[in-house]
């Protein structure tokens, strides 16, 4: 992991350092998203006090059907649970039954310059993507991550490597606010897994891009409940390069790719990876990665079936969590409206 840094001269705090991060619920996860995001989220469970959010409000940015954006959020809340998010350890709500959200956002686009929101990359590729629809909240929707983070006082925001611009803005956003109004918010640490810890997993028809749910080619694209035989095609036919070597080397892309999921999925190092397969044809590496794969996720599927069957211990789960994260973030919006000079009711 990049920038966490364990400082050896400072006493540990009496408390633990909080996380936030979110996800869209724009489909099921991606094994992009499990292993940019996801996993590191269950694995930090223990060692912070950990507040994640299934975030509707980001989704609408594009269209959306309605019917069909309710029942994915409700999917994606039971997908994190089956992922091993702990409701017990860990706050997990949906970003739209805390109203502080949208209300942080107006304030922090204050505070936030149009030069700034026009140099994000992720604006320009959606913009291109949905030129029938470059919204107002497409251009702004990093205001309203700014305001996710910022709410909660994370100490740390674990993403895969496409969040890093919005983060940088987050920080840039709360450090002009603390300037300007004195100390509101905590200034947020990225949590980036290095893109060979699987930080930015590629697409494995066209390993030159991210693995995204948008991906034009089906193949390009796992999705963590994919069935087994799926998961293990979509492997076989992954595109990889006309050398015979597997060995983590730049030029490399699709092998560089297969190898940080296997060793992302297994535990195994870059050099025992290389090692293992001395000699070793594609076929053979490519067979072993969807195995590997399918086998990891296995566990996922059948939780997620469970928990999706449980109405109501799914609805007692995002009750609390909202009632949770309210708790704070109410706390930050009542800070921020007397630090900007609103009236109190
Ligand atoms: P989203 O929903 O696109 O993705 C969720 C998480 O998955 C990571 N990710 C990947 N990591 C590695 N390789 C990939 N191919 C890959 N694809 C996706 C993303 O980096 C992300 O961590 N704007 C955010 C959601 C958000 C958020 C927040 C995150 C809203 N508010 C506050 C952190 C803090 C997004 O659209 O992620």
């Amino acid at each position: 992991m990049e920038n966490i840094e364990q400082n050896a001269q400072n006493p540990i705090p009496e408390r633990k350092k909080r996380i936030f991060s979110g996800i869209q619920p724009t489909g099921v996860f991606t094994l992009g998203n499990y292993l940019g995001a996801i996993k590191n989220w269950k694995a930090l469970q223990d060692e912070y006090d950990c507040i994640y959010s299934i975030v509707n409000m980001h989704a609408i940015t594009v269209r959306q059907d309605p019917a069909e954006l309710r029942k994915r959020t409700l999917e994606s809340y039971a997908l994190a649970l089956a992922c091993g998010i702990d409701p017990e350890k860990s706050i997990l709500f949906i970003q739209s039954h805390v109203p502080a959200h949208a209300e942080a956002n107006w304030v922090l686009s204050c505070s936030t310059q149009f030069g700034e929101l026009s140099r994000m990359t992720q604006f320009k590729d959606k913009s291109a993507k949905h030129a029938d629809n470059i919204n107002a909240g497409l251009f702004t929707y990093p205001v309203l991550m700014a305001g996710d983070i910022l709410l909660y006082q994370a100490d740390v925001v674990p993403v895969g490597v496409d969040q890093k611009q919005h983060l940088e803005l987050a920080r840039d956003v709360a450090e002009r606010f603390n300037n300007l109004y004195g100390k509101t918010f905590t200034v947020p640490e990225p949590y980036i897994a290095s893109s060979r810890g699987g930080g930015k997993i590629m697409s494995l028809s066209d390993p030159t891009k991210k693995m995204s749910k948008s991906d034009e080619n089906p193949k390009g694209c796992v999705y963590i409940l994919d069935e087994p035989n799926v998961i293990i095609k979509k492997f076989k036919s992954a595109v990889t390069d006309s050398d015979m070597e597997v060995a983590y080397r730049e030029g490399k892309d699709g092998i560089n790719n297969l190898m940080t999921i296997y060793g992302a999925v297994t535990g195994f190092s870059m050099d025992s990876i290389e090692r293992d397969f001395e000699g070793k044809g594609y076929g053979d590496f490519k067979k072993s990665v969807g195995e590997a794969v399918a086998e990891h996720l296995a566990p996922i599927r059948e939780n997620y079936s469970r928990y999706l069957s449980e109405k109501a211990y799914l609805e007692d789960c995002y009750r609390k969590g909202a009632e949770q994260a309210e708790r704070i973030a109410q706390r930050t919006i009542d800070k921020m409206y007397k630090k900007v000079g609103f009236v109190a009711r």
